[in-house]
């Protein structure tokens, strides 16, 4: 039977971590698929996480199954955390999912059995994965306008009469913070206007949010989640915890969805968990534990705030370092966005053959897109990779 099956080409992200373990070179780069690194280039676990593991190795009794859901004190955390009290909990549906990803796709499960056929729009551009994982799932997927790829800017007005056009009832998928894979996002003026126009088309917001603590801080991060839920009967937020506690492999996120009352989210709340069922019946527990003991304990959660604003503040300074840096290998050339977006992310702005030959001829690695994980610099291969962006110019 399966001789039926044609070989497929390796992920665009994930595929680059392959290639570039195998480079022998000793000057290459990865600034691919999205992992914070600090100075040394490393993805450590952190602190606050090892401690949390200890306490857990001492204080687990059971590994037994906890159910669909997963477990309520991560939820509630969770739920907090996103909306710190801006909708009522009683209207409020919980999961804890396998990463953003499994949290993405319930979501797009639960709102296809709600609606057969229904379509989503993203914006142009999205993370890469977002399309083949909301489009696989039986989602209709479409784009609405965001980013000028000369100017790398927002295309605010060009955004707003693309949302007006959108028929009511669709789904719109906004990022709430640290765009992938372009950096730049939306200010709470502009979210604002979005907002509206999200009312007064009668759209049902899906909100990613994958780096809640990069751009600002968590509750800046969370701007648009908290207005949209102080204003809209039903809405549906993905979280992950990958990035913001480290917990990549672990795969932790959660599903938060916003009903308009008590009666709804019980329903809602019993399709996600009989749809989880369906999929891979219940969640992996370690992380969301680890996650849960940070979050319910004053001294963890307090020490993983530092560890956050490190990470968050490292990556604003190799912004600033490339910046600076392409300033002198490429004068003339403008890399302003570089130090304006925010997050793990920014398009160079160079054409895939440029890509190309960056991989080839200097070890440099990033997304065909040119997208580029700001995490993989530091203070000792950023000349290299400002000297390679010049040679291929
Ligand atoms: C990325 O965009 O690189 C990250 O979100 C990791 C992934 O799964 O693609």
């Amino acid at each position: 039977m399966f001789e039926s099956l044609e070989r497929l080409p390796p992920d665009a992200i994930i595929g680059l971590i392959g290639e570039h373990l195998r480079d022998p070179r000793d000057t290459k780069v990865d600034l691919g698929i999205g992992v914070y690194r600090n100075e040394k280039g490393e993805t450590p676990v952190l602190d606050v996480v090892k401690r949390a593991e200890r306490r857990l190795l001492e204080s687990q009794i059971s590994k037994s199954y906890i159910g669909s859901a997963g477990p309520a004190d991560f939820n509630e955390a969770m739920r907090d955390m996103t909306f710190a009290g801006s909708v009522g909990n009683e209207r409020v549906a919980m999961l804890q999912t396998p990463g953003g990803s499994g949290s993405l796709s319930v979501a797009a499960g639960v709102a296809l059995r709600a609606q057969a056929g229904l379509t989503l729009w993203a914006s142009a551009p999205t993370w890469a994965n977002h399309v083949p994982l909301l489009g696989g799932a039986g989602l209709q997927m479409k784009t609405f306008e965001y980013y000028d790829a000369g100017s790398h800017r927002l295309r605010l007005e060009a955004m707003l009469d693309s949302l007006r056009q959108i028929p009511r009832g669709d789904l719109v998928l906004l990022h709430a913070c640290c765009h992938n894979p372009t950096g730049i996002d939306p200010n709470e003026e502009d979210w604002r206007a979005i907002v509206d126009v999200v009312i007064e088309r009668e759209l049902l917001p899906l909100v990613d949010m994958a780096y809640q603590g990069f751009a600002t801080d968590l509750d800046a991060d969370a701007f648009v989640i908290r207005h949209l839920a102080e204003r809209v009967p039903e809405m549906i937020v993905c979280n992950s915890c990958s990035k913001n506690f480290g917990l990549y492999r672990d795969r932790v996120g959660a599903l938060l969805i916003v009903a308009p009352d008590s009666a709804t989210r019980d329903v809602i709340q019993s399709q996600a968990n009989n749809l989880v069922r369906t999929m891979y019946s219940m969640p992996p527990d370690h992380g969301a534990a680890v996650v849960a003991t940070i979050l319910h304990d004053d001294a963890l959660r307090a020490d993983w705030h530092v560890e956050l604003d490190e990470m968050r503040d490292r990556l604003r300074d190799m912004r600033l370092l490339l910046h600076d840096a392409l300033g002198v290998t490429v004068p003339g050339r403008d890399f302003s966005h570089l130090a304006r977006a925010r997050g793990m992310f920014s398009f160079l702005g160079v054409s895939e053959e440029q890509v190309e030959r960056l991989k080839k001829d200097h070890g440099v690695y990033m997304v065909g897109s040119s997208r580029i994980n700001i995490a993989g610099i530091t203070a000792g291969n950023v000349e290299h990779i400002a000297q390679s962006v010049a040679a291929v110019l």
